[in-house]
């Protein structure tokens, strides 16, 4: 069982549901899990999503169509091959990993799955990389360093079009998300990036908390609102 970021009291609780929503509904699978293997051989931090936050990005793919998806922090992969691996013929996914050895174990991650056709893996700090990119993408997955969230709104809503998705990652953080004196970088960012996508008109948005083996946090997903 992994460690949780967030644990509670009930974390061993949270984390049998999810391995058995897990079994019923996205069961062993031998690239996933090699993937998770080689990034924990790697040494690269736990930070991946888990197998029902990986269908959910899979299912958001397919639900809205996406061809072209942009995933701003690639670490190992594994989320770039569940959504890789819902894209239809022609799609693609542009993922960005500052650091080269994350890339690296990626890049054989995603060879290991045989996706490696659609996905165009970009290494550097995804500030440098976001303003060579060409829009729109259709659909936008925010997992990177947090205090650089605010940055990476303002990069994804030049890429989008009406209609593209952003979601992002880690914004509850075990519930230290709602303090507002944080001085932890990463609550600062995840805040700042939530108030901006609440003051900007052209975004419709939602915050879902979530339990499950990785303890407690949870994702804001937006849209982009037609003209
Ligand atoms: C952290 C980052 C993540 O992307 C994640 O899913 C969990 C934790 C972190 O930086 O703490
Ligand atoms: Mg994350």
């Amino acid at each position: 069982m992994r460690t949780p970021d967030y644990p509670s009291r009930d974390s061993d609780d949270w984390a049998k549901v999810d391995s058995y929503f897990t079994d019923l509904l996205a069961p062993a699978d031998s690239a996933l899990e090699a993937s998770l293997e080689a990034n924990a051989n790697g040494g690269l931090p736990a930070y991946d999503v888990s197998p029902m936050q990986g269908k959910m990005l899979a299912l958001f793919v397919t639900m809205t169509g996406a061809k072209r998806v942009l995933e701003i922090g690639t670490l190992g992969g594994y989320s770039t091959i569940w959504m890789a691996r819902a894209l239809p013929e022609g799609g693609s996914i542009t993922t960005i990993e500052s650091v080269a050895h994350h890339a690296e174990v990626a890049r054989k991650n995603i060879a290991n799955a045989g996706v490696t056709e659609r996905v165009d893996l970009r290494v550097g700090a995804a500030l440098d990389v976001l303003p060579e990119l060409t829009g729109p993408f259709d659909l936008v997955f925010i997992d990177a360093d947090k205090p650089n969230n605010p940055s990476y709104l303002e990069w994804s809503m030049k890429l989008a079009r009406p209609g593209t998705v952003i979601i992002g990652d880690n914004v509850v953080r075990g519930g230290a998300v709602t303090d507002s004196d944080s001085r932890d970088p990463n609550v600062r960012g995840v805040r700042t990036f939530l108030e901006m996508i609440s003051e900007d008109p052209r975004l419709e948005a939602t915050a879902i908390q979530t339990v499950g083996e990785k303890g407690w946090d949870g994702f804001v997903m937006a849209v982009v609102k037609a003209r």
